[in-house]
């Protein structure tokens, strides 16, 4: 079964066409091995690539819809935007796997949300290198290269497979380290792969039951929208504070397959509270 495209929403058709735009020009760009490589807030990289991929989205996007907001990684990091969202608003990260990307990997995507009413309405993560895009609508499925994909079935903690990631900041690794020994303890094995926002989407389709880690919204908006619609169940491990919209809460994510969520959730829970 295939995508019907003709049920698709116009700006699911634009932030489709407009990810593998972008995808061209990263490909484009490491192909012309030309990319400068610069540190944001100390060990935080940044190419050139990262910021023509963010101005070529933004742009594309103040063209179509000029009354939107953009809430991009690279141009306009104000977080305060999210929680206090009256227009639609556009969620963007440029390159997520950026490492990945300067490394020469063929592991990083463009990462679009679309939001409106306060909700995720579309997601759209692209990796170029791959050509797999996954996309969902909210409310219609999730779906990878215009296939219906979904959650694995994995049942046991011990054999699941489960994904993180690690911040820039070094200062913050600490409580990092006794959940890595326990997931090492207690479930199949452990990955990190360089991008958040494909760990999410490898999750939506079964490639990984359960996938923890500490973001920024850019990096998780469109592929936690295909997780919930590919079956995920996505939450926390630890408390959202108080009058915070848990959608766009970036502390402590967890998303897993909805056996596996309360196991792992029980698991990190119980290495911290130690
Ligand atoms: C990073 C990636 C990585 C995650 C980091 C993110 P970037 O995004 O998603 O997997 O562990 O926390 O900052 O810098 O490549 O866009
Ligand atoms: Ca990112
Ligand atoms: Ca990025």
């Amino acid at each position: 079964r295939q995508h019907p495209e003709g049920s698709m929403s116009d700006i699911l058709l634009f932030t489709q066409a407009l990810a593998r735009d972008a995808g061209k020009l990263i490909v484009d760009e490491r192909a012309a091995a030309a990319l400068t490589h610069e540190y944001k807030n100390g060990d935080e990289l940044v190419t050139n690539a990262d910021i023509k991929a963010d101005q070529f989205i933004c742009e594309a996007i103040a063209r179509q819809f000029p009354g939107h907001q953009i809430l991009s990684e690279e141009s306009s990091p104000d977080l305060g935007a999210v929680q206090k969202i009256t227009t639609p608003l556009w969620i963007i990260d440029p390159i997520d796997g950026t490492v990945n990307f300067a490394h020469g990997h063929n592991h990083s995507a463009i990462s679009i949300a679309y939001v409106e009413d306060a909700q995720t309405k579309v997601g759209v993560v692209y990796n170029p290198f791959s050509e797999e895009l996954f996309y969902a609508e909210s409310g219609k499925g999730a779906f990878l290269n215009s296939n219906p994909i979904s959650v694995s079935s994995e049942a046991e903690l011990r054999r699941s497979l489960i994904a993180t990631g690690f911040p820039y900041d070094k200062s913050t690794l600490a409580p990092m380290i006794p959940r890595l020994h326990a997931v090492l303890a207690n479930c199949a094995d452990i990955r990190r792969i360089g991008s958040a926002a494909l760990d999410i989407c490898f999750l939506a389709m079964g490639r990984l039951d359960g996938y923890y880690e500490s973001l920024s919204i850019w990096d998780f908006a469109a592929a936690r929208l295909i997780a919930i619609e590919a079956g995920a169940e996505c939450g926390h491990f630890s408390e959202v504070p108080p009058g915070i919209d848990p959608q766009f809460y970036d502390r402590d994510i967890l998303i897993a397959n909805p056996t596996i969520y309360p196991l792992l959730r029980a698991l990190l829970q119980e290495v911290d509270n130690a």
